[in-house]
């Protein structure tokens, strides 16, 4: 498969990451069809993508015909040989569990020629052991978003052992087509590079709060405020050479040996899950909500997020 080949895709699961990139795809100018197997998905998908471009197109990111071009180029089916009926690319966001996925790219390939790229948006299961259930492991590999998927710039595209490097290749350009920044995962580790990042500073959140050395306020206070307030114009490693990198090596000599190492979550953690407190959705978490705050708090997130994205557009003229 080539990345010229590619003009229609299927978005496979059309819950909450289904939707976001499966109107990224169509916004690219690629044919989409939507398939999902509880077919109430699909229709509330559709409702999230209109909401989602409504907020786009009032905040400039997005022509308003364009919006609607795209909804165009958007199908639904419940009918999985349908949905790949045609299709040059496929990718997966159905649940995260191995024997599911495993199930579906089984299926998937008998209905696909030999030459289907078929990707996957899983978090964190292992790229290889999902392509294991193909004959043709050598064209799955990870396409891996964040959440929301329509806002977000970063997909890493990841290896898996015996991905090619023609299978890669296609998943790389078809980013770059969606407008994201893609990030080549190289090897297909556990948490790939950025949830790998993301929890070694939450294993060092918990820490700091378990050991009662700042509160779980004052942690999200000093991310925001400082080493996270630089982060969308300085990585760590450009921070470090700003920074000057014999500094950078010293404070490493004595901060590295005191870092937490735990590789449990800690008990007042497991307590929180223990008494039914998983953040938002339940009212509490780390931090309480009132149930009529909550859309607020989601929206303002996501508008948060969009001047972000147009500041750091205007920025790097992208
Ligand atoms: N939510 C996130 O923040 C996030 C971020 C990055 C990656 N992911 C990954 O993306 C994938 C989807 O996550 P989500 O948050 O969209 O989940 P979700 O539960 O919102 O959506 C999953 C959808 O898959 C459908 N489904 C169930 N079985 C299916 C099958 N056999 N075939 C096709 N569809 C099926 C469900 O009906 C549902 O609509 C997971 O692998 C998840 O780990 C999620």
């Amino acid at each position: 498969m080539r990345f010229e080949d590619v003009q229609r895709m299927a978005m496979i699961g059309a819950g909450t990451m289904g939707a976001g990139m499966g109107m990224c795809y169509a916004q690219a100018g690629y044919e989409v069809a939507l398939y999902d197997v509880q077919a109430a998905q699909l229709p509330m998908a559709l409702e999230r993508i209109a909401n989602s471009q409504a907020v786009l197109v009032a905040e400039g990111l997005l022509p308003a015909e364009e919006a609607e071009a795209a909804r165009g180029r958007i199908t639904t089916t419940t009918d999985l040989a349908e949905a790949l009926d045609g299709v040059q690319f496929v990718l997966e966001a159905a649940p995260e569990r191995l024997d599911l996925k495993q199930r579906l790219f089984r299926e998937m390939e008998g209905l696909c020629p030999a030459d289907t790229i078929l990707a996957t948006n899983t978090s964190g299961l292992s790229i290889t052991a999902i392509a294991s259930a193909c004959q043709h492991p050598e064209r799955v590999g990870g396409q891996h978003w964040a959440n929301p998927a329509e806002i977000v710039p970063l997909v890493e595209v990841i290896r898996g052992e015996r991905t090619s490097d023609e299978t890669l290749d296609v998943i790389y350009r078809v980013t770059e087509k969606l407008g994201k920044v893609p990030v080549l995962v190289q090897k297909d580790v556990p948490g790939f590079a950025s949830n790998r990042l993301q929890f070694a500073v939450l294993r060092e959140a918990l820490h700091l709060v378990a050991e009662g050395i700042v509160s779980a306020e004052d942690v999200d206070r000093t991310l925001k405020n400082g080493v996270g307030f630089r982060y969308p114009w300085l990585g760590p490693l450009e921070t470090a050479d700003l920074g000057g990198l014999d500094t950078f090596h010293s404070v490493a000599q004595y901060l590295l040996p005191a870092l937490s190492k735990m590789e449990t979550t800690p008990e007042f953690f497991d307590r929180l899950l223990e008494e039914g407190k998983l953040g938002i959705k339940t009212g509490e978490g780390f931090y309480r909500y009132e149930p009529e705050d909550r859309d607020e708090i989601l929206r303002e997130r996501d508008l948060y997020f969009i001047r972000q994205l147009k500041l750091i557009r205007a920025i790097r003229g992208w």
